[in-house]
């Protein structure tokens, strides 16, 4: 495999590969000498050095450190950065470099993108994923009023670094649910993605930094996936809407996060959402059950069985009903026909939303 792989877009331009960001300093222009780098308290101490020590341009002074954690991506935190940029007289040609996971892209993207009508930003993910889903694809934004995502816009980042050099300080429960998002790309477009990943090892793949290269294949596959997909609909007004698989139960169960169930982050959320939408496809759009059971079973296995309480399903409907993606108060879902064929603007009865939650808590 080559150390470094391309793949662009008329949309923004991605570079994979293994120290990766050493590349950074030739993206930087005379403008965007000194770019502005926001980190979160764990990035700043696990990926910030080794930035520095990829990059001659990046001075302290342009550090701006947000607190860790999906209940800052807010329009509080979105200010801080607005005034750490005003402080240090920012134009617009400044540089944002969103150094972090799919938080910290999500906000950073946002600010940046708002600030004296756009800057330009790029995005050095530094969780999996962040690195195969969140910094690709220009979809930014804050969560507002306990909704996800319910303030942003669309909005590309000029070049996205992907260095799997990250994933060696990433806790294996993130690494677990970045994994989700892989599984995601492979049920959704590529049947062949999904035979390798179910008869890949999840153990071997944690026996990380040995199995690097496998990391990196796995990523790459992915991030085309999304990357072609974004590329022919960049702004969701009909293929895009087959990323969303998983996600309308999944957001759902995001914004119910801390409250009474185990599930604790985006991939988790999505791995169990995935098994409700897999569970209504059956129902809907013929999706076969022993499909569902293999891909179930094989999802718990990588990510683990969180289960839903049930004091909260009604809960998870409402905020389901407050989905963007929506049509005429109709709950809408992306699901499958077939592994690798996915159906768009589905919606179905209630009643099956709820079954799918008891079919997720009642695998073992
Ligand atoms: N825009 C999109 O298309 C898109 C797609 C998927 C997810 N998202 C959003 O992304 C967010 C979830 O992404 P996430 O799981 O990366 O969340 P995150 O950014 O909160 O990162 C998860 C945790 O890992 C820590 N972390 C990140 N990199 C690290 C590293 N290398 N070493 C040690 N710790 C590290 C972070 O500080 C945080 O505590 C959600 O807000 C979700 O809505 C957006
Ligand atoms: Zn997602």
């Amino acid at each position: 495999m080559k150390p470094v792989t391309t793949i662009k877009s008329g949309l923004h331009n991605i570079i994979i590969g293994n120290e990766a960001c050493k590349v950074l300093d030739d993206h930087l222009s005379q403008e965007t000498m000194n770019p502005f780098i926001l980190v979160d308290d764990q990035t700043k101490v696990h990926c910030l050095p080794y930035l520095m020590n990829c990059s001659k341009k990046i001075i302290w002074d342009n550090i701006i450190q947000i607190p860790e954690g999906e209940k800052y991506k807010n329009l509080q935190q979105c200010e801080t950065i607005w005034n750490k940029m005003f402080q240090n007289k920012a134009d617009r040609n400044a540089l944002l470099i969103n150094l972090g996971g799919g938080m910290i892209s999500d906000l950073g993207g946002f600010a940046a993108s708002t600030f004296k009508r756009g800057i330009r930003f790029f995005n050095i993910p530094t969780s999996l994923t962040g690195q195969v889903d969140a910094s690709i694809g220009g979809k930014i934004g804050v969560n507002y009023g306990g909704i996800k995502n319910q303030i942003g816009l669309i909005s590309f980042p000029q070049l996205i670094i992907i260095d799997p050099v990250f994933l060696e300080t990433l806790p294996e429960r993130e690494i677990r649910s970045g994994f989700t998002e892989i599984i995601k790309h492979a049920l959704i477009a590529n049947d062949k993605l999904w035979k390798k990943i179910l008869h890949s090892s999840m153990q071997e793949l944690l026996n990380f930094p040995s199995d690097k290269n496998a990391w990196i294949q796995l990523i790459t596959e992915s991030v085309r996936i999304k990357n072609n997909i974004v590329s022919s609909d960049p702004y969701e007004k009909n293929l895009r809407k087959c990323l969303n698989f998983g996600h309308t139960v999944g957001h759902a169960i995001e914004a119910h996060l801390h409250t009474e169930h185990d599930i604790h982050t985006h991939g988790e959320a999505i791995a169990a959402g995935m098994i409700c939408e897999m569970y209504i496809s059956s129902k809907v759009t013929g999706f076969s059950f022993s499909d569902v059971e293999t891909v179930s079973n094989h999802i718990i296995r990588c990510t683990g069985h969180h289960l839903i309480s049930r004091s909260s399903f009604n809960d998870l409907v409402s905020l389901m009903e407050h989905d963007k993606k929506n049509i005429s108060g109709k709950i809408m879902f992306t699901l499958l026909s077939e592994i690798g064929k996915p159906v768009i603007n589905k919606s179905c009865e209630k009643q099956i939303i709820f079954e799918s939650f008891e079919y997720l808590n009642s695998l073992a």
